[in-house]
Protein backbone atom coordinates (compact mmCIF):
# COMPACT_ATOMS: atom_id res chain seq x y z
CA UNK A 1 0.00 0.00 0.00
CA UNK A 2 1.19 3.42 -1.01
CA UNK A 3 -0.09 6.22 0.91
CA UNK A 4 -0.19 10.03 -1.70
CA UNK A 5 0.52 13.30 -0.82
CA UNK A 6 -0.74 16.19 -3.04
CA UNK A 7 1.22 19.20 -2.54
CA UNK A 8 0.62 22.92 -3.95
CA UNK A 9 -2.62 25.24 -4.06
CA UNK A 10 -4.33 27.49 -6.92
CA UNK A 11 -4.39 30.97 -6.80
CA UNK A 12 -8.04 30.65 -7.85
CA UNK A 13 -10.77 27.98 -7.63
CA UNK A 14 -10.07 26.94 -10.94
CA UNK A 15 -6.40 26.99 -10.80
CA UNK A 16 -7.29 24.78 -7.92
CA UNK A 17 -9.38 22.26 -9.33
CA UNK A 18 -7.40 19.59 -10.26
CA UNK A 19 -5.73 19.17 -6.96
CA UNK A 20 -9.02 18.94 -5.65
CA UNK A 21 -10.38 16.65 -7.91
CA UNK A 22 -7.76 14.23 -7.47
CA UNK A 23 -7.71 14.37 -3.93
CA UNK A 24 -11.47 13.96 -3.55
CA UNK A 25 -10.95 11.16 -5.95
CA UNK A 26 -7.98 9.30 -3.94
CA UNK A 27 -10.11 9.65 -0.73
CA UNK A 28 -13.34 7.85 -2.65
CA UNK A 29 -10.44 5.37 -3.63
CA UNK A 30 -9.55 4.94 0.03
CA UNK A 31 -6.54 6.02 -0.80
CA UNK A 32 -4.56 7.32 2.50
CA UNK A 33 -4.90 11.09 1.17
CA UNK A 34 -3.57 14.57 2.19
CA UNK A 35 -3.44 17.77 0.15
CA UNK A 36 -1.29 20.45 1.51
CA UNK A 37 0.50 23.81 0.12
CA UNK A 38 4.15 23.71 -0.37
CA UNK A 39 4.84 25.82 3.16
CA UNK A 40 2.96 23.45 5.32
CA UNK A 41 5.30 20.17 4.96
CA UNK A 42 6.77 21.01 7.99
CA UNK A 43 3.72 20.45 9.88
CA UNK A 44 1.90 17.98 7.71
CA UNK A 45 0.76 14.75 9.78
CA UNK A 46 2.37 11.29 9.24
CA UNK A 47 0.78 8.67 6.84
CA UNK A 48 0.19 5.49 7.48
CA UNK A 49 2.20 3.44 4.99
CA UNK A 50 5.88 3.81 4.68
CA UNK A 51 6.01 4.47 1.36
CA UNK A 52 4.58 7.97 -0.19
CA UNK A 53 4.03 9.34 -3.63
CA UNK A 54 4.49 12.69 -3.74
CA UNK A 55 2.46 14.77 -6.68
CA UNK A 56 3.66 18.22 -6.72
CA UNK A 57 1.50 20.73 -8.27
CA UNK A 58 2.59 24.31 -9.52
CA UNK A 59 3.50 26.24 -7.01
CA UNK A 60 0.86 29.47 -7.64
CA UNK A 61 1.86 31.66 -4.52
CA UNK A 62 5.44 31.20 -4.89
CA UNK A 63 5.32 32.51 -8.23
CA UNK A 64 3.21 35.09 -8.61
CA UNK A 65 5.54 36.15 -5.53
CA UNK A 66 8.28 35.99 -7.02
CA UNK A 67 8.22 34.66 -10.79
CA UNK A 68 5.75 36.57 -12.89
CA UNK A 69 6.71 40.01 -12.92
CA UNK A 70 10.59 39.87 -12.75
CA UNK A 71 12.38 42.22 -10.26
CA UNK A 72 15.28 42.49 -12.34
CA UNK A 73 14.77 42.62 -15.97
CA UNK A 74 10.76 43.72 -15.55
CA UNK A 75 9.85 42.05 -18.91
CA UNK A 76 8.04 38.90 -18.60
CA UNK A 77 9.68 35.58 -18.92
CA UNK A 78 12.94 36.98 -19.69
CA UNK A 79 14.98 36.93 -16.04
CA UNK A 80 17.37 34.13 -15.20
CA UNK A 81 17.08 35.45 -11.33
CA UNK A 82 13.15 34.73 -11.57
CA UNK A 83 14.13 31.02 -13.03
CA UNK A 84 17.01 30.37 -10.47
CA UNK A 85 14.39 31.15 -7.50
CA UNK A 86 12.40 28.65 -9.12
CA UNK A 87 14.56 25.76 -9.30
CA UNK A 88 15.71 26.35 -5.88
CA UNK A 89 12.27 26.52 -4.69
CA UNK A 90 11.61 22.86 -5.45
CA UNK A 91 14.80 21.43 -4.24
CA UNK A 92 14.71 23.44 -0.17
CA UNK A 93 10.72 21.61 -0.86
CA UNK A 94 12.38 18.24 -1.02
CA UNK A 95 14.73 18.84 1.85
CA UNK A 96 12.15 19.86 4.00
CA UNK A 97 10.25 16.73 3.06
CA UNK A 98 13.65 15.25 3.81
CA UNK A 99 13.81 16.33 7.18
CA UNK A 100 9.91 15.60 8.20
CA UNK A 101 9.58 12.19 6.39
CA UNK A 102 13.08 10.92 5.86
CA UNK A 103 13.68 8.67 8.61
CA UNK A 104 9.85 7.31 8.82
CA UNK A 105 9.19 7.20 5.41
CA UNK A 106 10.20 6.23 1.88
CA UNK A 107 9.22 9.19 -0.87
CA UNK A 108 8.45 8.06 -4.21
CA UNK A 109 8.53 11.42 -6.98
CA UNK A 110 6.31 11.68 -9.57
CA UNK A 111 7.67 14.51 -10.86
CA UNK A 112 11.32 14.48 -9.92
CA UNK A 113 11.52 18.11 -7.79
CA UNK A 114 15.54 18.43 -10.01
CA UNK A 115 13.75 18.47 -13.18
CA UNK A 116 10.57 20.26 -11.61
CA UNK A 117 11.84 23.91 -12.85
CA UNK A 118 13.33 22.37 -16.33
CA UNK A 119 10.44 23.42 -18.58
CA UNK A 120 10.28 26.78 -17.73
CA UNK A 121 14.15 27.16 -19.48
CA UNK A 122 12.83 26.24 -23.13
CA UNK A 123 17.07 26.81 -23.90
CA UNK A 124 17.60 24.12 -20.98
CA UNK A 125 14.39 22.17 -22.14
CA UNK A 126 15.70 21.70 -26.20
CA UNK A 127 19.01 20.81 -24.66
CA UNK A 128 17.76 17.99 -22.01
CA UNK A 129 15.28 16.98 -25.04
CA UNK A 130 18.10 16.78 -27.85
CA UNK A 131 20.28 14.84 -25.44
CA UNK A 132 17.50 11.76 -25.54
CA UNK A 133 16.95 12.23 -29.36
CA UNK A 134 13.83 13.90 -28.91
CA UNK A 135 13.23 16.11 -31.77
CA UNK A 136 12.98 19.45 -31.15
CA UNK A 137 12.18 22.68 -33.22
CA UNK A 138 15.46 24.19 -34.62
CA UNK A 139 17.51 26.93 -33.01
CA UNK A 140 19.27 29.80 -34.20
CA UNK A 141 22.14 30.61 -31.87
CA UNK A 142 22.50 34.02 -32.89
CA UNK A 143 21.43 37.25 -31.58
CA UNK A 144 22.73 39.58 -34.05
CA UNK A 145 19.22 41.38 -35.77
CA UNK A 146 20.72 41.12 -39.38
CA UNK A 147 21.67 37.47 -39.12
CA UNK A 148 18.09 36.37 -37.66
CA UNK A 149 16.76 38.72 -40.61
CA UNK A 150 18.42 36.06 -43.10
CA UNK A 151 16.76 33.42 -41.64
CA UNK A 152 13.41 35.14 -42.54
CA UNK A 153 12.27 33.52 -46.14
CA UNK A 154 8.66 33.83 -47.89
CA UNK A 155 7.82 30.20 -46.49
CA UNK A 156 9.15 30.11 -43.39
CA UNK A 157 9.49 33.05 -40.40
CA UNK A 158 11.37 33.24 -37.33
CA UNK A 159 9.75 32.53 -33.70
CA UNK A 160 11.39 34.50 -30.55
CA UNK A 161 10.26 33.41 -27.53
CA UNK A 162 11.03 35.12 -24.02
CA UNK A 163 13.31 32.17 -22.66
CA UNK A 164 11.30 31.31 -19.42
CA UNK A 165 7.65 32.38 -20.19
CA UNK A 166 4.51 30.07 -20.65
CA UNK A 167 0.83 30.50 -21.65
CA UNK A 168 1.89 32.17 -25.06
CA UNK A 169 3.19 35.53 -23.01
CA UNK A 170 6.28 37.28 -24.57
CA UNK A 171 6.15 35.78 -28.46
CA UNK A 172 7.55 37.96 -31.09
CA UNK A 173 7.27 36.15 -34.91
CA UNK A 174 9.13 37.55 -38.08
CA UNK A 175 7.16 37.09 -41.20
CA UNK A 176 8.23 37.88 -44.57
CA UNK A 177 7.64 41.86 -44.58
CA UNK A 178 5.82 41.85 -41.13
CA UNK A 179 7.11 41.53 -37.35
CA UNK A 180 4.83 40.73 -34.50
CA UNK A 181 4.85 40.78 -30.73
CA UNK A 182 2.74 39.69 -28.07
CA UNK A 183 4.33 42.03 -25.67
CA UNK A 184 2.42 45.54 -25.34
CA UNK A 185 4.42 47.84 -26.76
CA UNK A 186 4.12 51.46 -24.88
CA UNK A 187 6.24 54.55 -25.22
CA UNK A 188 8.59 52.82 -27.86
CA UNK A 189 9.39 49.99 -25.57
CA UNK A 190 8.11 46.36 -24.93
CA UNK A 191 6.18 46.02 -22.28
CA UNK A 192 4.21 43.23 -20.12
CA UNK A 193 0.05 42.48 -20.16
CA UNK A 194 -1.58 41.76 -17.24
CA UNK A 195 -0.89 38.29 -15.40
CA UNK A 196 -4.17 36.71 -16.94
CA UNK A 197 -5.88 36.91 -20.53
CA UNK A 198 -5.00 37.67 -23.65
CA UNK A 199 -1.58 39.20 -24.95
CA UNK A 200 -2.73 40.39 -27.87
CA UNK A 201 0.05 40.98 -30.86
CA UNK A 202 1.23 44.52 -32.24
CA UNK A 203 2.73 45.29 -35.80
CA UNK A 204 6.14 45.81 -35.21
CA UNK A 205 7.22 45.46 -38.62
CA UNK A 206 10.87 47.86 -39.10
CA UNK A 207 10.89 48.61 -35.63
CA UNK A 208 14.74 47.42 -35.48
CA UNK A 209 15.34 49.10 -32.28
CA UNK A 210 12.60 46.86 -30.46
CA UNK A 211 13.95 44.03 -31.64
CA UNK A 212 17.05 44.32 -30.68
CA UNK A 213 16.03 45.72 -27.19
CA UNK A 214 13.96 41.73 -27.12
CA UNK A 215 17.30 40.87 -28.05
CA UNK A 216 19.30 42.23 -25.35
CA UNK A 217 16.90 39.46 -23.11
CA UNK A 218 17.11 36.11 -22.43
CA UNK A 219 15.31 34.24 -25.24
CA UNK A 220 15.12 31.58 -27.82
CA UNK A 221 15.22 32.03 -31.08
CA UNK A 222 13.67 29.32 -33.57
CA UNK A 223 12.84 28.97 -37.21
CA UNK A 224 8.88 28.54 -37.78
CA UNK A 225 7.24 25.47 -37.97
CA UNK A 226 5.29 24.92 -40.52
CA UNK A 227 2.26 22.72 -39.83
CA UNK A 228 0.17 20.49 -42.55
CA UNK A 229 -2.78 21.95 -44.08
CA UNK A 230 -4.80 19.64 -41.72
CA UNK A 231 -7.44 22.61 -40.75
CA UNK A 232 -6.88 25.02 -43.63
CA UNK A 233 -6.26 28.62 -42.92
CA UNK A 234 -5.77 27.11 -38.96
CA UNK A 235 -2.42 26.24 -37.07
CA UNK A 236 -2.65 23.42 -34.59
CA UNK A 237 -0.17 21.52 -31.97
CA UNK A 238 -0.82 18.45 -29.96
CA UNK A 239 -0.72 17.89 -26.10
CA UNK A 240 -0.01 14.44 -25.40
CA UNK A 241 -0.23 13.10 -21.89
CA UNK A 242 2.29 10.85 -20.30
CA UNK A 243 1.26 8.85 -17.47
CA UNK A 244 3.83 6.29 -16.38
CA UNK A 245 5.40 5.67 -20.03
CA UNK A 246 1.87 5.44 -21.84
CA UNK A 247 0.15 8.35 -23.64
CA UNK A 248 -3.51 7.27 -22.30
CA UNK A 249 -5.08 10.62 -23.73
CA UNK A 250 -4.26 13.32 -26.50
CA UNK A 251 -5.71 16.72 -27.88
CA UNK A 252 -5.52 18.81 -30.62
CA UNK A 253 -5.14 23.26 -29.95
CA UNK A 254 -6.10 24.57 -33.21
CA UNK A 255 -6.34 28.33 -33.64
CA UNK A 256 -6.23 30.94 -36.69
CA UNK A 257 -2.75 31.10 -38.02
CA UNK A 258 -3.22 35.03 -37.82
CA UNK A 259 -3.07 34.27 -34.17
CA UNK A 260 0.36 32.90 -34.39
CA UNK A 261 0.31 30.97 -30.88
CA UNK A 262 -2.22 27.86 -30.08
CA UNK A 263 -2.09 28.45 -26.11
CA UNK A 264 -5.86 27.84 -24.95
CA UNK A 265 -5.00 30.58 -22.65
CA UNK A 266 -5.31 32.74 -25.94
CA UNK A 267 -8.23 31.58 -27.61
CA UNK A 268 -7.25 28.28 -28.99
CA UNK A 269 -9.54 25.43 -29.73
CA UNK A 270 -9.31 21.94 -28.53
CA UNK A 271 -10.32 18.90 -30.35
CA UNK A 272 -10.00 15.46 -28.38
CA UNK A 273 -8.59 12.17 -29.66
CA UNK A 274 -10.19 10.39 -31.39
CA UNK A 275 -12.11 13.86 -32.97
CA UNK A 276 -8.27 15.49 -33.75
CA UNK A 277 -8.64 14.22 -37.82
CA UNK A 278 -5.11 13.15 -37.65
CA UNK A 279 -4.20 9.91 -38.71
CA UNK A 280 -2.70 6.85 -37.58
CA UNK A 281 0.92 7.70 -38.54
CA UNK A 282 0.48 11.23 -36.53
CA UNK A 283 -1.04 9.55 -33.41
CA UNK A 284 1.58 6.53 -33.57
CA UNK A 285 4.60 9.72 -33.92
CA UNK A 286 3.12 11.82 -31.05
CA UNK A 287 3.25 8.32 -28.90
CA UNK A 288 6.49 8.03 -29.78
CA UNK A 289 8.21 11.13 -28.90
CA UNK A 290 6.08 12.00 -26.05
CA UNK A 291 6.94 8.70 -24.03
CA UNK A 292 10.75 9.91 -25.17
CA UNK A 293 10.24 13.24 -23.95
CA UNK A 294 8.73 11.97 -20.58
CA UNK A 295 12.07 9.64 -19.94
CA UNK A 296 14.62 12.49 -20.80
CA UNK A 297 12.47 14.91 -17.80
CA UNK A 298 12.23 11.48 -15.76
CA UNK A 299 9.07 12.53 -15.04
CA UNK A 300 5.79 9.82 -14.65
CA UNK A 301 3.34 12.47 -15.24
CA UNK A 302 3.35 15.37 -17.85
CA UNK A 303 2.52 17.01 -20.75
CA UNK A 304 4.38 17.18 -24.06
CA UNK A 305 3.12 19.55 -26.71
CA UNK A 306 4.03 18.78 -30.25
CA UNK A 307 4.12 20.55 -33.77
CA UNK A 308 4.20 18.86 -36.58
CA UNK A 309 6.89 20.60 -39.18
CA UNK A 310 4.99 19.94 -42.69
CA UNK A 311 4.52 16.00 -42.22
CA UNK A 312 3.81 13.21 -40.03
CA UNK A 313 7.79 12.21 -40.37
CA UNK A 314 8.78 15.82 -38.97
CA UNK A 315 7.05 16.25 -35.23
CA UNK A 316 8.95 18.36 -33.20
CA UNK A 317 8.36 18.88 -29.38
CA UNK A 318 7.36 22.54 -29.13
CA UNK A 319 7.17 22.48 -25.06
CA UNK A 320 7.20 20.31 -22.29
CA UNK A 321 4.30 21.09 -19.14
CA UNK A 322 5.99 20.00 -15.85
CA UNK A 323 2.33 20.81 -14.54
CA UNK A 324 0.17 20.71 -17.16
CA UNK A 325 -3.13 21.24 -17.03
CA UNK A 326 -5.95 18.65 -17.25
CA UNK A 327 -8.06 17.38 -19.81
CA UNK A 328 -11.68 18.46 -19.25
CA UNK A 329 -12.93 15.65 -17.70
CA UNK A 330 -16.06 14.71 -19.90
CA UNK A 331 -13.62 14.07 -22.79
CA UNK A 332 -11.18 12.40 -20.63
CA UNK A 333 -11.27 11.69 -17.08
CA UNK A 334 -7.35 12.04 -15.71
CA UNK A 335 -7.64 11.77 -12.37
CA UNK A 336 -9.89 8.75 -12.26
CA UNK A 337 -7.42 7.30 -14.61
CA UNK A 338 -4.08 8.42 -12.72
CA UNK A 339 -5.83 7.29 -9.29
CA UNK A 340 -6.60 3.56 -10.88
CA UNK A 341 -3.12 2.99 -12.35
CA UNK A 342 -1.39 0.61 -10.33
CA UNK A 343 1.13 2.06 -7.59
N1 LIG B 1 9.05 27.49 -33.71
C1 LIG B 1 7.73 27.70 -33.78
N2 LIG B 1 7.09 27.72 -34.97
C2 LIG B 1 5.77 27.92 -35.05
N3 LIG B 1 4.98 28.14 -34.00
C3 LIG B 1 5.55 28.13 -32.78
C4 LIG B 1 6.95 27.92 -32.60
N4 LIG B 1 7.23 27.96 -31.29
C5 LIG B 1 6.07 28.21 -30.67
N5 LIG B 1 5.04 28.31 -31.56
C6 LIG B 1 3.63 28.58 -31.24
O1 LIG B 1 3.61 29.43 -30.10
C7 LIG B 1 2.98 28.78 -29.00
C8 LIG B 1 3.71 29.13 -27.71
O2 LIG B 1 5.05 28.65 -27.76
P1 LIG B 1 5.63 27.76 -26.59
O3 LIG B 1 7.05 27.46 -26.92
O4 LIG B 1 4.74 26.61 -26.36
O5 LIG B 1 5.63 28.78 -25.38
P2 LIG B 1 4.63 28.95 -24.14
O6 LIG B 1 5.42 28.43 -22.99
O7 LIG B 1 4.42 30.41 -24.06
O8 LIG B 1 3.39 28.16 -24.39
C9 LIG B 1 3.00 27.30 -29.34
O9 LIG B 1 1.93 26.63 -28.73
C10 LIG B 1 2.89 27.32 -30.86
O10 LIG B 1 1.55 27.47 -31.27
MG1 LIG C 1 3.27 26.20 -24.99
Amino acid sequence: MVSLLILGKGDTDYSDRNMQRLFTCAQEAGIDVQRRDYGEIETTPDFKNEKIQVLLFFPFTFWNANCEVPQDTKLYGTSKASYDLFQRFFLERQEALNERYGSSHKLDYVIQPAFAALDRDKVATVEQLQRFDVPTSRVIESRDISEILDHVAPERGVFIKCRYGAEGKGITVLHHGIWRTNYNVHEGKLDNYGTYGTWTFTDITGKRELLEQLLEHEVIVEREVIVPEIFPGKKFDVRAYVVNGHVPHLFARVNGAERVVTNYSQGARVLHHPETGLDEAYIESIRKEATKAARAFSSRFLGVDIMFDGNAETPRVIEIQTFTDYPDPRKFNLVKYMISIPT
